[in-house]
């Protein structure tokens, strides 16, 4: 099995994904926030380009059944209900709606391995699932950076390190170089998640912000075996946990 890592958004460029197993990362903080969607209970996410793209699809659903969702440059868009905080993503929120989503980075990833055979999404919540879902696939394996507006961002690359070890610990795999790099920035920085706060330049931005709370959330290690998958290009919630059942609706034994 051949793993590589994408470490910028231009280095998946061109890269012949057909046959292959696609993970997305984004940590800070979209697919930390899909991975959240999804344990909450949503049915899909869809990730569009822009706001303007996320009000069109949006129109297009059955009326309020869809959520707009998003940010730009790390803040709220205007009169979208939801941002881009994982905090955000309740099962009070999310159960049972489609989410919209547009992010400055993270959307365009998702939106980047459509041309994977299989795809999902990983966060350093669910790092060690989205690696057990890549070796599943039994095909080689590809992680895409998100990034920050083009250029490497050191959270995405220590979450890709780390899906990179543990499926080279599992089975025998031929690194790229980037894999190689990758692994080694996961293996130094995964038992130091504080420091990796202090390095990432994103972190630093999102806390002049007032998102500690978001930063918080995103840094912790395998908290849900969630996978979301993207499938035609939506997000959808993998077999990882089942989505959250209210009380009532289990006492009348009704399906979600
Ligand atoms: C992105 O897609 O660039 C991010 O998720 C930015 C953020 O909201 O932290």
């Amino acid at each position: 099995m051949r793993v590589h890592v994408a470490l910028t958004p231009a280095d998946a460029v061109g890269l012949a994904l057909g046959g292959w197993a696609a993970v997305v990362v984004d940590v800070l903080r979209a697919t930390t926030t899909v991975v959240a969607a999804c344990a909450a209970g949503c049915v899909r996410i869809i990730p569009v380009a822009d706001p303007r793209a996320a009000r069109s699809r949006a129109a297009l659903l059955p009326p309020g059944s869809a959520l707009l969702a998003g940010e730009r440059d790390g803040e709220n868009i205007p009169e979208f209900p939801l941002g881009n905080s994982p905090l955000e993503y309740t099962p009070e929120r999310v159960r049972g709606r489609t989410i919209v989503l547009t992010t400055t980075n993270g959307t365009a990833a998702m939106l980047s391995a459509a041309s994977a055979a299989v795809a999902a999404v990983a966060a350093l919540t669910n790092a060690a699932a989205a690696a057990d879902w890549a070796l599943a696939q039994g095909r080689d394996v590809a992680v895409l950076c998100s990034g920050d507006n083009g250029a490497f961002a050191l959270e995405d690359a220590v979450c890709a390190g780390l899906v990179v070890s543990r499926v080279a610990a599992a089975a025998p795999a031929d690194l790229s170089d980037a894999a190689v790099a990758a692994r080694g920035l996961g293996e130094y920085y995964g038992p130091r998640i504080r420091d990796l706060r202090h390095a990432s330049r994103w972190a630093s931005r999102l806390a002049r912000l007032g998102r500690a709370a978001d930063i918080d959330a995103c840094f912790l290690r395998d908290t849900t075996d969630m996978v979301p998958v993207i499938q035609a290009g939506v997000v959808v919630p993998g077999p990882g946990v089942s989505p959250p059942v209210p009380a009532p609706m289990q006492r009348a034994g009704k399906t979600p």
